[in-house]
């Protein structure tokens, strides 16, 4: 049975709780091998400002959350063959151009991102707001055999590629939100403003 929305509200709130306290310990891994969780200082924190991320430590296929204003946003380094796979599956994608404003405009393109390499999103369903969860392999039983690789809301059901493309077909509207960030160098990424605060 579907769950309801108040159901959702507590189940993000719970989570992304449970991800500031994993990321308050350190640098660990989650119950999936491929994500871990990062916490960013006590003052970006509690000014809600840019955090500045190390993205070192993100191997290719890996997927690591950092906590921003409360939201987990993600960072996904993709490999070559996550990135090949991206135009094959547009004729499933509601919004496969990234048409709403969903992404700052230097992610509306091909791959939504910089650095082709690297995805940075929300983690959070346009739908009710629950956590999707990162599923690389390619055509999961449970997924069908045309599955690309993606993250699937398990609260309703929603799916979405591994540019946070959603699929057509499913409760989720939109396609995943990407925040603005920049790079303050090849291993340091600046989450929430375009350019380093001063
Ligand atoms: S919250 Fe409903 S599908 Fe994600």
């Amino acid at each position: 049975m579907a769950a309801t929305p108040e159901i959702d509200m507590n189940r993000r709130r719970f989570l992304i709780a449970a991800t500031a306290a994993v990321g308050g310990a350190g640098f660990v891994m989650t119950a999936y091998p491929f994500v871990m969780s990062m916490m960013p200082s006590q003052k970006a924190l509690a000014e809600g400002g840019p955090i500045d991320a190390d993205i070192r430590p993100i191997e290719p296929g890996m997927l690591v959350t950092f906590a921003w204003r409360k939201q987990p946003v993600w960072v996904l380094h993709r490999t070559q063959a996550m990135l090949d796979r991206l135009g094959k599956h547009d004729q499933l994608l509601l919004d496969p151009l990234s048409q709403q404003p969903q992404q700052p405009v230097y992610c509306q393109n091909a791959t939504r991102s910089i650095k082709p390499e690297y995805f940075v999103a929300i983690g959070i369903c346009t739908h009710l707001g629950c956590i999707p969860t990162y599923r690389r392999e390619v055509g999961a039983p449970d997924l069908g055999a045309n599955w690309p690789g993606g993250f699937f809301c398990p609260c309703h059901g929603s799916k979405y590629d591994l540019a946070g493309r959603v699929f057509k077909d499913v409760p989720a509207p939109l396609n995943l939100k990407i925040p603005e960030h920049t790079y303050l160098s090849a291993t340091r990424l600046l989450i929430g403003a375009d350019k380093k605060a001063s």
